[in-house]
């Protein structure tokens, strides 16, 4: 196992964030040392606002053999979603396509229910194992509670491994659903960011109404709404956490919109 000191910046899409100690977990004998003081658990870093300030808990961050797995059996919970989602469709298995483009580990996307409006991962999982309270248990998706870009895995559950519950399918098909997911992120931006910042209101998308009050293209230092997509907070380059969240916080005040970033560290309110 290997302890670093980082900058969590370095490990975030948005690119911000403080110091931390990165306990980097190899196997299970692993997850039991690194769990013994309190900790959270990073994935590939594509949904966190962290504070300048860093965190003080040790962040632990799946490696070694959670990085490895093959589409017929169990997958990493540390490996990236990006590649299962090509793997599977070049093998012809078809459950993915609506995962297209999400920047996700398989455990973030499992803890978040990542998804497009074409489908979340919970649709596309057969069983799920889960390292909690120093064991792990495999699971039935139905288990873990998993709503629109939201879980109930209990505090410091950590996922490992998922097996995905993926249907053989001609390859034109799985190309032609790919080609529609592709087609409805065109308007994302390109630039540094975490995702939509908020979740969508029942019945109506948080960057349209962010765009209707006027938001696009307001800045805090170097963080920006978006001009391309309202509910996109992206970095234009050394954007500090505060710069970020007073942005995000002017529009939550205005428009009292449910964050859908998971939040690190300590911000004044
Ligand atoms: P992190 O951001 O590292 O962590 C998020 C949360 O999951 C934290 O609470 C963390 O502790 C927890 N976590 C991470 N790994 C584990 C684990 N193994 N076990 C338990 N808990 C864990 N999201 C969508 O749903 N749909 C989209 O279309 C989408 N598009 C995006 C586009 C861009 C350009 C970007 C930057 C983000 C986008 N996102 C989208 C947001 C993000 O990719 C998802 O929320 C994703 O599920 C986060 O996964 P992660 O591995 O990066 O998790
Ligand atoms: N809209 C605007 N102005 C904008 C942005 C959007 O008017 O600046 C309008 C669009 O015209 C459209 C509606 O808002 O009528 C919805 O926009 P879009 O089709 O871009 O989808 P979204 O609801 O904003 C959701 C997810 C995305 C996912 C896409 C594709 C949420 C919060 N967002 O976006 O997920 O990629 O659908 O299916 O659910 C994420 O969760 O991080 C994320 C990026």
């Amino acid at each position: 196992m290997e302890v670093r000191k980082v900058q969590l910046k370095d490990y975030t899409t948005l690119a911000v964030g403080g110091p931390a100690e990165l306990w980097i977990v190899e196997n299970e004998d692993d997850l039991l040392r690194a769990t013994e003081a309190p900790y959270r658990v990073l994935g590939n870093g594509s949904n966190l606002l962290v504070s300048d300030a860093g965190v003080p808990e040790r962040v632990i961050k799946l490696g070694g053999r959670f990085l490895e797995g093959e589409l017929s059996g169990w997958v990493g919970a540390g490996s990236l979603l990006p590649l299962w989602v090509q793997t599977a469709a070049k093998e012809g298995l078809s459950g993915l396509e609506p995962l297209l483009g999400i920047p996700a580990s398989v455990g973030g996307a499992v803890r978040m229910n990542a998804g497009t409006r074409f489908g979340e991962i919970k649709d596309a999982l057969a069983e799920v194992e889960v390292f909690h309270q120093g064991e792990l248990r495999r699971l039935p998706p139905e288990a873990l509670g998993l709503g629109y870009r939201k879980s109930e895995l209990p505090p410091g559950a950590i996922v490992t491994r998922v097996r995905f519950d993926l249907k053989r399918r001609p390859a034109a098909e799985i190309a032609e659903r790919m080609a529609r997911v592709d087609a409805a992120r065109k308007r994302q931006p390109k630039r540094k960011s975490a995702g939509c910042a908020f979740k969508n209101p029942p019945g109506d998308a948080a960057g349209r109404l962010i765009d209707q009050a006027g938001f696009k293209g307001i800045r805090v230092g170097r963080a920006m709404v978006s001009p391309e997509h309202a509910n996109f907070v992206v970095n234009l380059g050394g954007a500090t956490a505060r710069e970020v969240w007073s942005l995000v916080r002017r529009i939550q005040e205005e428009l009292g919109l449910e964050l859908e970033w998971e939040i690190w560290g300590t911000f004044e309110p």
